[in-house]
């Protein structure tokens, strides 16, 4: 038996059928299945715009971009970030040179709205909130200290497709400058690589059509079979090729249809593991809050001795993982090692269960009967 940590689910026939769609078409970049994703996605979230990327990452780039461009911010001022989360996050802020602080997670390993009201300095000019594991969080109390201090918000909702609070995904609420989603190869919503950006107001929108586009004012779809000027395009910023393509769309496509049916499967197998661990008060199971509509990308506990359990499970067939190290202890983030304590002691004992598709329950009560005897 071995069992996977992540494992993606794709439809594969329906899947196969978009893909021959934009090969028979002749269409396999930028336009055509990106165009109807977008659309797809905006019905879906509420969001009233959508642009298709390569991959979260450069969505969370352009958005910290554009943001800088759009206010003034400037070299070295500073983004209020969580030192849990993958990499990206926190390479954004990097990659346009202003300087991420790390403010310390609560409960939910969600970024602590006390703590950052703490971390708040003159150069502070926005917040990046992970929605770690699908968890909603205290988004609405990072809302009322950004409209409060004026700072922007970016939202990572690189785990949260499909993540509801009361019906509405918390990425369109009311002072959420920026969405980013990623549809990366084991994410809820999986394809190979790709990621999505929903900005709240139009002109930032317009302004990442250009940059995830080299800068080109006209994409090559709109440029396509319009008339003698469609060649004509001009370069208005300096602008990264981040954008999505048609066999990614495709297949994004297919599996949003099965996104609200798997989430909830999701949350049936964490509700298993929350009931069969409720009782060894070794294992402290994280929770999330609005349960009943999160998207629980990831499951996981804090246990005394992560290494022995990894180890232990491993041989019973059951891989785990590690999500995430705290970012101060990677070398190029080491300059905030010390700024988010709790944050680096619950890293420690982070451990993330099985949680995809293709788990039985019989899967899942193997493994809490394994975690319980381990741990
Ligand atoms: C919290 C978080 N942010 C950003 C990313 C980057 O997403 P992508 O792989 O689509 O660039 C990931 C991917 O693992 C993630 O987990």
């Amino acid at each position: 038996m071995s069992i996977q940590v992540l494992k993606p689910k794709f439809h594969v026939d329906e899947c196969l059928e978009g893909i021959r769609e934009c090969l028979e078409k002749g269409w396999t970049g930028m336009g055509f299945k990106t165009v109807e994703f977008e659309n797809a996605w905006m019905a879906y979230t509420g969001h009233k715009n959508a642009y298709f990327l390569n991959s979260n990452t450069a969505g969370l780039h352009l958005a910290v971009r554009i943001l800088k461009i759009n206010n003034g911010w400037e070299d070295g001022d500073e983004i209020i970030s969580s030192p849990i989360t993958f990499v990206s996050t926190n390479l954004a802020i990097e990659y346009e040179k202003m300087c991420p602080v790390f403010a310390d997670v609560d409960e939910y390993l969600c970024l602590d709205p006390v703590d950052v009201e703490r971390k708040i300095t003159s150069k502070t000019k926005g917040i990046i909130f992970v929605g770690y594991g699908g968890r909603v969080g205290k988004l609405d109390k990072i809302i009322e200290i950004c409209k409060k201090h004026k700072l922007k918000l970016i939202l990572d909702a690189a785990h949260m497709s499909g993540t509801k609070v009361n019906g509405v995904c918390p990425g369109t609420w009311d002072g959420v400058d920026v969405a980013v989603y990623s549809f990366q190869a084991v994410k809820n919503l999986a394809t190979g690589d790709s990621g999505c950006i929903c900005w709240a107001e139009d002109k930032n929108a317009s302004m990442t059509r250009e940059m995830a586009w080299c800068g080109i004012n006209k994409d090559t779809y709109a440029r396509s079979n319009k008339g003698t000027y469609a060649w004509k395009y001009d370069v208005n910023n300096i602008g990264f090729k981040y954008n999505g393509n048609s066999i990614m769309a495709a297949i994004a496509l297919v599996q949003l249809r099965y996104l609200d049916q798997e989430n909830a499967r999701r949350r049936e197998i964490v509700n298993m593991y929350n009931e069969g661990f409720k009782n060894n008060d070794r294992i402290k199971i994280i929770p999330a809050p609005y349960s009943e509509e999160c998207a629980y990308h990831l499951y996981e506990l804090a246990v005394p001795d992560r290494e022995r359990l990894l180890n232990n499970l491993s041989e019973e067939g059951i891989n785990c993982g590690v999500h995430y190290r705290d970012n101060t202890e990677y070398q190029i983030f080491s300059f905030g090692e010390g700024q988010a304590p709790k944050a680096r002691k619950i890293s420690q004992n982070l451990i993330t269960m099985p949680l995809h598709m293709w788990l039985t329950d019989d899967d899942v009560r193997y493994i809490i009967d394994k975690v319980n005897k381990y741990a």
